[in-house]
């Protein structure tokens, strides 16, 4: 494969970033296609662990060309400090949309106003940027490096801020108050700013290897996950076209990333839930702790109906299997295999959230391990519980495993199967 999207396949924080940063060596291009710096993608190099929220996973390659697309909704001030601390190749879409101080405001104010049933969010402001995308009154990026373009869009959307939706007479936000604090910003970013789906198809036309890095994972995608308890784009496959600017015809697989159990931060059904001990001893082991927020993420054990959800919407190609390391020293590990709704017997996700909530997951027992993974370098070493254990999960969802990761470290990454045609690493 030549074009391969980078997908989720739970609720996100499967370590995408670390198979990204692993399988740039074999990219040219790498994109990040949507999302905002709601996601948290954290690489370990050398022993050094770097948060990215924003930029894409291929900049700590200084040959990698990188795309920030126009499926994404971009903080500029976010970007502006992540770009601080590196000399990266960047592209940024004219087209992708910009979120602005009223975007955090207005979605810290719909968490409290939706009391008990807050989406858990990120309080990024990522939903009320893609809703004013939606809405048609948004700003992109092309106007936003424009100075006399973006003070004209600002006036006019504070207005309608001020006016119809914060209700308030009082003047809440001040065009140009936030026209002279974004000053610099816009000076910074608009040397990146182009069209990239021209900058991309560009790139395919000359036979270059590109990776698609979605952010998020399946079961987040406003169309195809738990909805409401999701984020506002689609982490799928399927988005990427869309949100890149190429025909779907030119993506050539996906390979989805799983973490060898399950978890979530935020609010929602999460059918193989942990209890509290078990998932402590997990949390602690995987450092299972949001990149972004810091929250602690909820603990479930795997759950192979989502990853064949995932499988179908997406379209997956193979899967990689990280944190496997995690699961020694357990004497059962247990998989979830389908579910049963009401006393039925069901293997897909059902479309209301209640019903999701209250499935009961149907198991099977898997021998666990012992032995410390870490140094493991190769599938041939792994203890024979743990072979058997990939070897279900690729069996039950029906997909090769091309990668497992026993580790951060890159060198802790090990490829069975190749993903990418060409160049060697
Ligand atoms: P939002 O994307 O900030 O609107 O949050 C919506 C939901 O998606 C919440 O449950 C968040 O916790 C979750 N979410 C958003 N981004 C990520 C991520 O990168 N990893 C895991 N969960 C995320």
């Amino acid at each position: 494969m030549k074009r391969v999207v980078i997908v989720g396949t739970q609720w996100g924080d499967e370590g995408k970033g670390k198979i990204t940063d692993y399988l740039s060596r074999y990219a040219d291009v790498v994109v990040r296609y949507q999302g905002g710096n709601n996601a948290g993608h954290t690489v370990v190099i050398d022993g050094e662990r770097r948060a990215l929220h924003l930029l894409p996973s291929g900049v700590f390659n200084p040959a990698i060309e990188n795309v920030m697309a126009n499926g994404m909704v971009i903080d500029p001030i976010a970007l502006g400090q992540e770009l601080d601390r590196k000399m990266v190749n960047l592209h940024i879409s004219d087209r992708a949309h910009v979120v602005l101080p009223f975007h955090r405001e207005e979605d810290t104010r719909s968490e409290s106003d939706k009391g008990t049933h807050k989406i858990g969010t990120t309080k990024k402001g990522i939903g009320p940027a893609y809703a004013d995308k939606a809405a048609r009154i948004g700003i992109r990026m092309g106007t936003f490096v424009d100075p006399v373009r973006f003070a004209k869009a600002i006036r006019e959307l504070v207005r309608i801020k001020n006016e119809a939706i914060f209700q308030d007479r009082r003047k809440r936000h001040d065009a140009d108050e936030i026209i002279r604090a974004y000053k610099p910003y816009q000076e910074l970013l608009r040397p990146y700013v182009k069209d990239t789906s021209i900058f991309l198809n560009d790139r395919i036309e000359a036979g270059k290897n590109i990776l698609f890095e979605g952010a998020q994972g399946v079961l987040l995608c406003l169309d195809h996950g738990t909805y409401p308890y999701v984020t506002s784009s689609s982490p799928t496959a399927a988005s990427v076209p869309l949100s890149t600017g190429i025909a779907p015809w030119l993506i050539d697989g996906a390979l989805g990333v799983t973490k060898a159990y399950t978890t979530r931060v935020g609010e929602g059904p999460m059918p193989s839930e942990m209890d509290r001990e078990q998932a402590h001893v997990i949390r602690e082991r995987g450092h299972e702790y949001g990149t972004t927020t810091g929250r602690k993420r909820r603990i479930g054990w795997l759950d192979l109906v989502v990853i064949r959800h995932a499988k179908r919407t997406s379209g997956l190609s193979a899967l990689a299997i990280t944190l496997l390391d995690v699961l020694s020293g357990l004497s059962v590990i247990k998989v979830v295999v389908s579910y049963r709704l009401q006393g039925k017997a069901i293997d897909f996700i059902p479309e209301h959230a209640d019903d999701l909530s209250q499935v009961e997951p149907v198991y099977i027992e898997l021998k666990g391990w012992d032995e410390d993974l870490s140094k493991i370098r190769t599938f041939e070493e792994l203890p024979d519980a743990a072979k058997t254990y990939l070897d279900t999960i690729s069996q039950v969802v029906g997909l090769p495993i091309h990668i497992f990761s026993v580790g951060p470290e890159r060198h802790q990454t090990i490829e069975i199967l190749k993903t990418f045609e060409g160049r060697k690493p």
